[in-house]
Order: structure tokens, then sequence, then C-alpha cells
């Protein structure tokens, strides 16, 4: 339970509030580079409550600059790409995308009042599929060593999804791994094969068990939190009897990601990002270990989930995420179909727009949940006196995110071991995240 005061701290990410502040101090996903395709690459973005443009440039860099022009406030997301940069429609104004405003062709030809001029321009860096940007003050830190973004090409695929409720919603459910056994169980198991690329539906790793059994009949997972270099390493365990312990290893990556494995060869790293206080972007980086990303496969099956160019859900909160009480009864625990995102949607929306964290109880599967506030409101308050965060995520590689059964012997060890092989077989990854 937080106070109203709390509540209001760690929800709140526009300008000069201090969870935005904080949330400025990291890389976040602004877009996708799908979004860019097609003849003019330009895009209207909002990120933590500021209105901002993002286009590709002449040379291929990415540039993010304000939405507004700041002569007369014109929509610069309608501008011309042209001569280097973003032209203003009304009067011609011509910005980098760095700020500098190159040009004004209305005013005398020998005025350096141009000079004088800062547009909004915030730096950004394009990896496997997505556009990050840099909001916060100086230099931005470096990209993270993170499994995500090493990995090759070959081995990524990049998506996202709208949510219509605050960031800290979307991220909670994501730290809590107790909900797996209830919102996504499935009443019966699927065929791994026909379900590529989709959470919870490959077998674990090590055994002939579907995923979805496990969840579903061992419904008590003994959950620990530790410490690490990139926030989180949230373990549940599942006491199997006589055919071992289920170990899943999930990680927070503070302060507003998660790496979890989604199936034994790949990992998805997704960031949970304020459009603003009532709306958030899940941004999700699939990486493969071995196998090469199906990316046909993988695009094809979430399009016919989401509408573009929002990526607003098929089935949400506008059609009651597609509820079926007869299928409740059958099928699955919510009634809402077989796409865990939609089951997830409904977990993070249905507490409302800002969740009111001051009427919760909260349990003992709760612990990640708890531990995270702790260190987010100890970073929130580091940053608001002019500190640098507990947790940067500079040198951070791998985080280690598995699923897998421990039949005998140190269920710690195996986890490594697992992690450890999958790198071995992987012609990409390195094993340092062990260490
Ligand atoms: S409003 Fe943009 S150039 Fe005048
Ligand atoms: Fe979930």
């Amino acid at each position: 339970m937080l106070t109203a005061e709390q509540n209001e701290r760690v929800t709140r990410t526009g300008p000069e509030t201090p969870t935005g502040s904080l949330l400025r101090r990291y890389w976040q996903p602004a877009a996708l580079v799908d979004e860019l395709a097609g003849e003019r690459p330009a895009v209207a973005v909002r990120l933590l409550g500021e209105d901002l443009v993002l286009y590709r440039d002449e040379g291929g860099g990415y540039a993010l600059v304000g939405r507004r022009c700041p002569h007369r406030g014109a929509d610069l997301a309608y501008g011309r790409l042209e001569d280097g940069g973003l032209r203003c429609p009304f009067h011609g104004w011509l910005f980098d995308g760095k700020g500098a405003c190159l040009e004004q062709p209305a005013e005398p030809a020998d005025s350096d009042f141009h000079t004088t001029i800062r547009h909004t321009a915030y730096p950004c860096v394009e990896r496997n599929g997505i556009v990050f940007a840099y909001l916060g003050p100086g230099a931005p830190p470096p990209l993270p060593g993170m499994d995500c973004f090493v990995a090759p090409d070959s081995h990524s695929f990049a998506f996202k999804g709208l949510m219509e409720a605050n960031w800290l919603q979307a991220l909670e459910v994501g730290i809590d791994p107790a909900h797996a056994s209830f919102l996504h169980r499935f009443f019966e198991d699927g065929d791994p094969a026909a379900t590529y690329g989709r959470q919870f539906r490959d077998r674990t790793d090590g055994a002939e068990i579907p995923v979805t059994r496990l969840l579903r009949e061992h419904t008590r997972p003994d959950i620990g939190v530790d410490p690490a270099d990139h926030g989180f390493r949230i373990t549940s365990r599942r006491d199997l009897g006589n055919q071992g312990t289920h170990v899943r290893i999930t990680n927070l990556v503070f302060p507003n990601a998660i790496c979890i494995p989604l199936s034994t060869d790949m990992v998805l790293t997704q960031w949970h990002v304020p459009i603003d206080d009532v709306t958030c972007y899940w941004y999700g980086l699939f990486t493969a270990f071995e196998q090469a990303v199906d990316k046909e496969t993988m695009r094809a099956a979430r399009l016919e989930l989401y509408d573009l160019p929002d990526y607003r859900p098929k089935r949400g909160k506008h059609n009651n995420y597609g509820y079926d009480p007869a299928e409740q009864k059958t099928q699955t625990f919510t009634g809402m179909g077989m796409d865990i995102n939609v089951h997830d949607n409904w977990a993070v929306e249905s507490p409302g727009p800002i969740h009111d964290r001051t009427t919760e109880t909260l349990g003992t599967t709760d612990k990640a949940i708890i531990a995270n506030r702790r260190l987010l409101m100890q970073a929130i308050d580091a940053v608001a006196a002019g500190k640098a965060p507990a947790v940067t995520l500079d040198d951070v590689s791998g985080p280690v995110a598995v699923d897998t059964i421990a039949t005998a012997g140190d269920w710690q060890a195996h986890w490594k071991q697992t992690d450890r092989a999958r790198r071995d077989r992987s012609p990409w990854a390195k094993s340092e995240a062990n260490k």
C-alpha cells in the first residue's frame, strides 16, 4: 500500500516530475523502425507526456524533435523532410536533428536571428528494430551490453502494444510471477509447434511437461527477489515432487523493463514506457539464442491481434476484451481468448487509468512489487537530490532469463548451467552473464 502522495509521486512522468526525471536518465523506446517504413520516414510520437516528431534523416540517422514549431506553434508532424532537417510548412523554418534552426527563409537575408533559436531535440539510437531516445540531461549513457542489444538482427524481433493505464501498473504485472498460474491458465495444453514465439506455450527446457500444465497444477511459487546489477532477479520455484523443481528466472531491468524467458530458445525484454500518465506502450525485443528468428511468422501472428498505426489491441477495453463466460468455464481462466497479452492488458487496465494504491492489500506473492517500489522511491529521491540513481544500466550484461526443471541436485546450479549451455550453442552470445 502507498500513501496518496507516494502514489502520485511514482505515477506522474511528465517533464520536471520526480519520476519523469528518473525515467529520463535511461534510454527509452520511442518507436519501432517499422513505423518509419514508407516514403516519408516520420512519425508523431508522444513520450513521457511530451509531443515529439521522430524522423529518419537523409544520412540514415534518427532525430527526435519537438512537435510544436518554436515560431508560432504549427505541427511539425506535417513537416517537410528536406535540406538536412525538418522544415515547418507554415513559414519554412528549417530545424536539424540537434535542435538548431538552420534557416528562416522569410526573415531578412542578412538576419542571424536563426542562430538564437533552440528547438527541443533528443539523441536517438536504433537497435534491433526499436529507436531509443534519451530525454535526460547531459550526455546519454551507453546502451547497455544486454543480450537484446548485442544479438544480431537475424536473432531479434521487435513489436509493441498499447495499454490504457499508467506505466507502473504495467510494470507491476510484469514482475508478478504468481499471476501466470491464474491469469494465463489454459485448461488444455496446445501443441508447442503451432504456437511459435508465444509465451507459456513451449515445453519447459529439459522436460516433457508443457509449461501451461506446470503453471496450472502448481499455483504457489516460492518467490525469491535478489538485487542484481540491472535491478532484481526474480526466482519462482515450483516443487514438482519426484519430477524435480520448476525454476523460472525473470528480471526487473530498472526502472521500467522486464526480461523474461519466452520459450526454450527465446527471451523477451519488454519496456513499459509512458505515453502520458494514463496510457503506455509495451515495447518488446524478442531475442533468440540459437535459431534465427522467423520474423514473418512473429509479425503476422501479432498483426492479427493489433490495429495499426496505434498498435491498439483488437480485443481490449472497448470490446470487453472479448470476454466470453462460456469460454471462461471450459477453456481459459479469463474467458478472454488464447492471447496472453489480452489477459495482461485486462490486468493492467482494469484497476483504472491510475490505480489507487491506497486501497490495495498486498500479499506474499507481491514480494517483487514491494521491493521495486522501495528501489523506485529511493532512486526518485536520489535524482531529485541531484544524485545518480542506485541502479544504472551502463555495465549490465545478460540478464539471465530461463525456464527450466531441475531434476536433481542444486537448482541454483541447474538454471545457471541451462543458461550457459544455451549460450554455448548460440552463434552470438557470450557466457559472461553467468559470472
Ligand atoms: S510556425 Fe513554423 S515556421 Fe512559422
Ligand atoms: Fe502476464
